[in-house]
């Protein structure tokens, strides 16, 4: 689940990105683009989050079931103050799921929601009773109850989720959590909300006063390349210094998750509880011209290390971090894709989740990794970034950034344990750290395979271009 996604109703992520309607001439399956689809399967998007972000808690599940035409329209007030017909509600998005072969995480409403309309949104989506609610589900045309193991009892409650202090989020995911019902067999695996970043006070109120109650803490992380949310910085026009910046900003997320599981691990020390990290990724300003509410940002090449280094950081973490979501899936934020009516490109980062995929549910190596550091002016970070794993059939996955901009890197590592003979390699690069794909250029920057690895007596030895990441197969 660390490979998971995140499709909130902001700008164009989920109308337009996902959703066309029926009767759009972009083709698609009920309303949904299959090229979308078709796209993210190849990533094997394992669980995607939904409705929000800020938006879960003034979302009211009731606005996005029954015939469209009825559905109410809303303001949307944090994004952009769009209206929100509602086309695409909880059928849309089990169907989106299925489709994707994605498992579905909801996030419910707590900030303006009540434990009632949450409990009746569980009983409608889960029970295979004869109840009015689930009888609604079955007018409304699914007749089986849907399989729903993650649910998120509110979102960002210290902030656009209420504003709420630790204590008093704690009080309130108890008595929420009351309601959040297993039925007809289906088990909720419940997600409170977790810190923004570096409070480590919320961490430590929600694991003594919650503890045992929930199953995962959320954790939030944002990339803003200049450190100031004000002026994040461009998403292809920067220098040096944000490029630096933005990499020393997403490699925090180590330290972040050290910290809290330090904390986890005195209430918990079975990591019982995930740490789970459902909203990550860089944050740029907006791309000219687009509307500031949307979050709609282009994506580089170094994105696609920030990706390559963060998917590592988990890799590593998987102990305690049990799912992860990158923000967000399409035309938002860290997009995996970007579309313009009827045209689709794929970004840098799905290029790395692509390369990645080879770690789904593989077995982690511990890794030891000594590097030289890429320093610039008075900052230095590790200039390589690591981590491995072996899959079901014996197949050992090292997968390498080399964050320097402009150096190559050679690396010799020593394997234990294992003495393979053979070894593949494929490689993500660009002429710069700020090179993209755009519509009329789409193939800028993809993978290619890469023959810079050779094994060595005890291990291999590898030469990785600058601003890369490499994925090996030993075997
Ligand atoms: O992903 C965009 C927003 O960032 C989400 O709605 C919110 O949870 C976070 O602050």
């Amino acid at each position: 689940m660390i490979y998971g996604h995140f499709a909130e109703h902001l700008g164009r992520c989920i109308y337009e990105g996902f959703w066309v309607g029926e009767d759009s001439p972009i083709p698609n399956t009920r309303g949904i683009r299959n090229d979308v689809v078709e796209a993210l399967r190849k990533i094997k998007v394992p669980v995607l989050r939904w409705p929000g972000g800020c938006f879960a808690d003034e979302y009211h599940w009731k606005d996005g079931v029954g015939p469209r035409a009825q559905r109410p329209a809303r303001i949307n007030t944090h994004w952009g103050g769009v209206i929100e017909n509602n086309h695409f509600g909880t059928h849309e998005f089990m169907d989106l799921c299925e489709q994707l072969g994605a498992e579905p995480y909801i996030a419910g409403n707590v900030g303006s929601g009540t434990p009632q309309e949450m409990m009746e949104w569980i009983e409608y989506m889960t029970s295979d009773a004869n109840s009015t609610l689930a009888n609604w589900r079955r007018q409304n045309g699914r007749q089986a109850p849907w399989r729903l193991r993650y649910f998120g009892i509110g979102n960002e409650n210290w902030g656009c989720g209420g504003n709420m202090t630790p204590e008093y989020y704690s009080d309130l995911f108890r008595q929420y959590n009351t309601y959040v019902k297993n039925y007809s067999g289906n088990r909720i695996y419940r997600i409170a909300c977790g810190p923004n970043g570096g409070d480590y006070r919320w961490t430590e109120v929600l694991m003594q006063r919650v503890g045992r109650r929930m199953d995962g803490l959320s954790l939030h992380h944002y990339t803003i390349p200049t450190g100031n949310w004000g002026r994040k910085g461009s998403a292809t026009q920067f220098g040096e210094d944000q490029y630096h910046g933005a990499l020393r900003r997403a490699l925090e997320m180590d330290t972040l998750i050290r910290r809290h599981s330090e904390i986890m691990d005195r209430y918990d020390p079975e990591k019982r509880v995930g740490l789970i990290v459902d909203e990550w990724g860089i944050w740029t300003d907006v791309e000219p011209g687009t509307n500031p509410g949307f979050l709609y940002q282009q994506n580089s090449m170094r994105d696609a290390l920030i990706a390559g280094l963060t998917l590592n950081i988990f890799n590593r973490h998987c102990e305690r971090v049990r799912m992860a979501n990158i923000a967000q899936t399409v035309n938002v934020l860290q997009a995996m894709i970007l579309t313009d009516k009827e045209r689709m490109i794929l970004t840098p980062t799905y290029h790395v989740f692509e390369m990645y995929t080879v770690h789904h549910d593989a077995t982690l190596l511990p890794t030891d990794l000594e590097c030289a550091d890429y320093v610039y002016q008075d900052h230095r970070i590790p200039g390589l970034n690591v981590s491995a794993s072996r899959n079901a059939e014996g197949v050992i996955h090292v997968s390498l950034c080399n964050l320097h901009p402009d150096q190559p890197a050679s690396l010799t590592a020593e394997l234990r344990g294992a003495r393979p003979s053979r070894v593949q390699g494929r490689l993500l690069t660009a002429h710069s750290v700020q090179a993209h794909n755009t519509f009329d250029r789409p193939d800028r920057v993809r993978p290619v395979p890469f023959h810079e690895a050779r094994l060595t007596e005890n291990g291999f030895a590898v030469t990785l271009p600058p601003r890369s990441v490499v994925v090996l197969a030993l075997q």
